[in-house]
């Protein structure tokens, strides 16, 4: 199995129970530098594998290919903040799939920046909101959250051009549901992801 672990933004004490757990117990721990090496060296000595700029695609294939060579080991890959806002956990990913598509692959989510950014402006977002590192026209990822009525809300989206969609109901509590065929009603604890590409 390989873990995307998330360490949170930079802070021991915003390192989750379950990030801890996960990188006590994995045969291995990875690292993508220095910083997330310093943040959990005292709980478990992790290897640093660094992701160069503009080499990154090539470490990332290299590491995949390590991964599918070691089989059945439990390795958890760490980076900061969450590994599902632009980290290269996500690279590491595209590329073991690629070369093993069925891998099993499990995130453990972090605190992202971009919470811990608003908590230290105590900003709060009540609306709508857009998270982007460039491209401020490029809308390739809606987040819709109080998808109670998921059905209306994908036709709608589906009109701007978005054309895959997850709805995620009741995360980590009872009656835990992904759907892939979004259905017409939903609990208030529903999550909608929709994406322009699939
Ligand atoms: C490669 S992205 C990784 C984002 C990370 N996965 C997350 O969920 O926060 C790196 C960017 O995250 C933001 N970031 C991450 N940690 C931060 C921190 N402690 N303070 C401010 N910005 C941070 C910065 O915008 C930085 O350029």
């Amino acid at each position: 199995m390989l873990y995307g672990v998330g360490l949170g933004p930079g802070d021991r004490k915003l390192i989750t129970l379950k990030a801890v757990e996960i990188i006590k117990a994995v045969d291995e721990v990875i690292v993508p530098g220095t910083i997330a090496y310093n943040l959990i060296k005292n709980i478990r000595e992790p290897r640093v594998v660094e992701f160069p700029m503009g080499k990154s695609e090539k470490v990332a294939k290299g590491l995949a290919a390590e991964l599918v060579e070691r089989g059945d080991e439990d390795i958890a890959f760490c980076c900061l903040g969450d590994p599902v806002f632009y980290s290269t956990f996500h690279h590491v990913v595209d590329e073991l799939l690629r070369i093993k598509p069925d891998a099993e692959v499990e995130v453990i989510p972090g605190v992202s920046s971009i919470s811990c950014a608003l908590a230290k402006a105590k900003l709060f977002v009540s609306s709508s909101a857009f998270i982007t590192t460039q491209g401020f026209h490029e809308i390739d990822t809606a987040i819709v959250l109080k998808a109670k009525r998921p059905k209306e809300i994908e036709e709608k989206l589906k009109e701007m051009g978005f054309s895959k969609f997850v709805l995620v109901e009741k995360m980590f509590m009872d009656g835990e549901k992904i759907y892939e065929e979004i259905p017409e009603r939903a609990s208030y604890f529903s999550v909608l992801i929709a994406r322009r590409q699939p």
